[in-house]
This record gives structure tokens, sequence and C-alpha cells, in this order.
């Protein structure tokens, strides 16, 4: 495992280049379709998977824009793309059920492209079937080059064959590509790219390569630059965040970089995703606790609570670790909420085992987790892992421990009933209009009459009515 990988910043610029070039020839490829369409034509990104594939489709989103296409849901357009995730098996079959829907799009308007992106591709065969079986997708290319997408986007709009493009691996990091960001008010930033963990079960360190950490002085620029364009919120994106700068010729502490993030004038709120517990320090907690407008809310994900299992998953941590570690976060930062995700039914896990995992989200009363039922992947150690436990009692298990973190949620969301709490207004309320939906800190979510005129503001708000996981509230006077 190579942990110490350098990337080479001056090729990187000359690539930055080459692909700000392509998208000038990209712009008059689209203004060329334009005339020949009588219309601008429509692009529509889809995104399947984690908030890194969301960054990503705001790069391939912002590369369409500034060639000039229209950018649009809708999926009957003239350039769709998929950005996939093949975290688990049901993300695999929606790619394909979905894709095999928009063919007769394809058959309506022939000029329409269809490509493919993302992790999945990093997958030999599924890059194999769409090949035979699936021939009306024009462009396939995988997560390292995709910043190479504009150059594949000039090749599509010139010549008429199939591009498959997939690398095993890459050193570099391409800055500078542009963006469309889905939110005006909050933002996603990369502070690196990759995973060395090689969680047992999991296909990520396979589909992102090995971990790469961009330098401090370029993320702190982007948060500085998404500041001055009104961004107040923050997310800071890698699969262990832990882990950051241990790569650079100068090294840097994820702590220290989210110190100076937090420091960034005009930032209201600092998010993280995803801290591993086997290396969440003092020091990070400590800068969470210094810095109130590091947000409230530590997503520690705890897979299984049985050491066994946990060894057997190669996670670095036993039950006792992550309890203590978690009661360490609770003591030192007030009010802080701690959500997980686990897996039930990993091979060979015993119910008896699973108990374990019931335990530790009751002993800490975890504020919620997403639970997953374990996904084989193809090419990890635990796929050929004896399996002897059926799928009735691993159902049995789900249930029992989703009921367990139900419950924990509940307790949790109602004990902070009455109190007034500070709340970033995100949307309109899906179920009713007259009600916008806003996030606090510790990532509850809260709805309150108003308006669109409301989002990406801050209000203080009354917690009037829990509900299971959520709340329904007022505003307070400032
Ligand atoms: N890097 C993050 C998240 C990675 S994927 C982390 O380390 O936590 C998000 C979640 O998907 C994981 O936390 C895990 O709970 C789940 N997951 C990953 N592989 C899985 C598999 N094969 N089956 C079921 N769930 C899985
Ligand atoms: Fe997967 Fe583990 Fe890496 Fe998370 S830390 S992405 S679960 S290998
Ligand atoms: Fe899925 Fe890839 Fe993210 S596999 S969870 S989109 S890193």
């Amino acid at each position: 495992m190579n942990s110490n990988v350098k990337f080479d910043r001056e090729a990187s610029a000359q690539e930055a280049e080459r692909q700000a070039a392509f998208i000038e020839r990209g712009k008059l490829l689209v203004s060329a379709l334009s005339r020949e369409l009588g219309r601008k034509p429509r692009a529509c990104t889809v995104t399947f998977g984690c908030q890194m594939n969301a960054k990503d489709s705001e790069k391939i989103a912002g590369i369409l824009r500034e060639t000039g296409y229209e950018l649009t849901q809708d999926e009957d357009a003239d350039f769709v793309i998929y950005n996939t995730c093949t975290v688990r098996d049901n993300a695999d079959q929606r790619v394909f059920g979905r894709l095999g829907r928009i063919s007769h799009y394809k058959k309506k308007n022939p000029k329409m492209k269809i490509a493919l992106c993302g992790c999945m591709m990093q997958e030999a065969q599924n890059v194999e079937k769409i090949r035979t079986s699936y021939r009306y997708v024009d462009l396939v290319f995988g997560t390292h080059n995709l910043y190479r997408f504009p150059e594949y986007l000039c090749g599509l709009l010139e010549e008429d064959h199939r591009i498959f493009e997939i690398w095993n691996s890459t050193d570099r990091i391409v800055e500078t590509l542009p963006s469309e960001r889905k939110y005006s008010y909050k933002s996603g930033v990369n502070i690196m790219f990759g995973c060395d963990n090689f969680c047992t079960y999991c296909i990520v360190p396979y589909v992102r390569g090995r971990e790469r950490s961009r330098e401090p002085a370029d993320i702190l620029r982007e948060v500085e630059r998404l500041a001055g364009e009104g961004v107040t919120e923050i997310m800071l994106l890698g699969q262990n965040v832990n882990s950051y700068g241990k790569d650079l010729a100068v090294p840097c502490t994820f702590a220290e970089l989210l110190a100076e993030v937090a420091r960034t004038p005009g930032i209201r709120r600092v998010r993280f995703m995803t801290p591993h517990p086997k290396d969440f320090s003092d020091e990070l907690i400590e800068t969470i606790r210094d810095y109130p407008n590091i947000a409230r809310h530590v997503h520690l994900p705890l897979q299984s609570g049985n050491t066994g299992t946990l060894k057997r998953m190669n996670r670095h941590y036993t039950k006792e670790q992550y309890i203590r570690l978690a009661e360490k976060i609770r003591r030192e930062i007030p009010d802080v909420s701690i959500t997980a995700d686990i897996i039930v039914g990993f091979p060979g896990e015993t119910k008896e085992e699973a108990m374990d995992t019931v335990d530790v989200v009751r002993t800490l009363c975890l504020d919620n987790a997403y639970t997953f039922v374990y996904s084989k992947r193809q090419g990890t150690p635990a796929a050929s892992m004896p399996d002897p436990v059926s799928e009735a009692e691993k159902k049995e298990t789900f249930d029992l421990v989703l009921s367990a973190v139900q419950e924990c949620a509940r307790i949790r969301s109602e004990a902070l009933t009455g109190r007034i709490m500070e709340g970033l207004v995100e949307e309109i309320n899906g179920q009713n209009e007259r009600y916008v939906t806003a996030r606090l800190s510790n990532n509850m979510l809260v709805h309150v009459p108003g308006d669109a005129s409301m989002i990406g503001q801050y209000y203080n708000i009354r917690l009037t009515e829990c509900r299971g996981f959520y709340f329904f509230g007022e505003i307070v006077a400032a």
C-alpha cells in the first residue's frame, strides 16, 4: 500500500490548461450543434452514491454549462450522463434499469449522447456489459480521468464513435475545472481523494484508488472563493478525513485544516465527512470544541459493535474503543450529535454477535444511523468469506438494529424539544409548500412556516414538536 503518493503539480497545471483549451473548442462545437437543432442543446446529469460523487457531478455540469449546454433535470435531453456508484449491489441495478428506460429517447433523437462515469465504471465486468449489451452508450470514463471530460466531450461531438477510457489509477489532482453548484448557500469541497483503508467489505479503495490529499492552499483558496460567492456552509469531503495531509510534502493534519477553514471570513458552518474512528484524534475533538462554527455533528461510522466482526472487517478498533471515543466526543463537545453507519449481515456474523451492535447503539443512545444490509462486492476479501447465516435471520437482525436506532433517535430528539437553536433554511418543504426545512448545526431537520425568500438564511428556531427524528418549529426574533 502506498500511503505516500506525491502528485506532480506542474504536470497537473499543464493538464488543466489542456482541458481549458478543450472547453474553448467545445464551445464552438456546441454552438454548431445549437444552429443545427435550432435551439440550445440540453444536458442532464444524474448522480448516484455519496457526496463525493455529487461533487464530481457539479464539475461535469460546470463543464457542460461552460461549453454552452442548458442544464435540465429531464433525461429526455441531448446529453445525458449517469455518475454511478457501486458501494452496494442495488446501486448498480438502479443504473442498468434506468439506462434501459432512456434508450427510447435516443431512438427519437439520434443526436442524443449517453455517457456513464463514476465508480461502477472502474469495474471491468460493468464496462464489458455496457460495451456489448448497451450499444447506445456513447461515452464511458472512470473516477481517475474525470478531469479529461472536456476532451471526451469534444471527441463525441466531432466524431461519431464510442469512447471508452478507464484508468486504473492516477497520481494527479487537476485544479481549476469549472463547477456548477447545486446550492447557492452551501458547497462540498474535496480535501482528499481515494482510500487506503481496505475495510474487507468495501469496494471504494478499488474504484477510487489510493489516498491523495489536496494542498491546503488550494483548498483554502476554493473556500475563500466560495465565501465570496455567498456560500456560508462548507462540507469538507474525503473517504477518511482523519488521514488528510499525511501524503503532502509539508504535512498538515485534518484538525489544522479544519481550523483554517473555520477561520475563513463568511463561513458560518463547517461540516466534514467521513472520519474513521480508528484515528479520530484529541486534537480534532478539541478543534471542534473550540470553534463554534464547526457543526455540532460527528458522523462516526460504527459498521459493527462486535469486536470479532470489526477485526474481520479490518476496522482497527474494538467495541470498547468506539464507545470510549464517542463518550469522549460527547463529553468535550456539549450538544454534539453522533450518527453512524451500520452493516448488518457481514459474512459469518451471528445474531448473537450482532447484538453487540444493538448494545452499542443503546449504550451510546446514538442520535441516528444509516443501517445497511451487507452486500457482497466482487474482488473484496469479504466476498470469499464463508457466510452461513440465512437471509431470514439477517432480516430479523436488521429489524432489531433498526428499531434500536429509531428508538434512540427519538429519545435524543425529544430531549431537545422546547430548545431554541440556529437553523439554516435549505428548501421548501416537499410535503407542504407553506413550510421550509432548516438544518440545525447538529444535522437535525426542522420544518417551519415560511417561503422561498428564506432559503440560505439562518434563523433562531424554537423546536416546538418532535416527530421522531425531525421537528416542527417556529422562528423566534433574533
Ligand atoms: N468512507 C466512509 C463511507 C464509505 S461508503 C466510511 O469509512 O465510513 C458508506 C457506507 O456504506 C459505509 O460506511 C458502510 O456502512 C456502507 N457499505 C460499504 N460497503 C458496503 C457493503 N459491501 N455492503 C453494505 N454496506 C456497505
Ligand atoms: Fe470503504 Fe473503509 Fe475506505 Fe470507508 S474507510 S471508504 S468503508 S474502505
Ligand atoms: Fe458509491 Fe463511489 Fe461514493 S462507490 S459511495 S459513489 S465513492
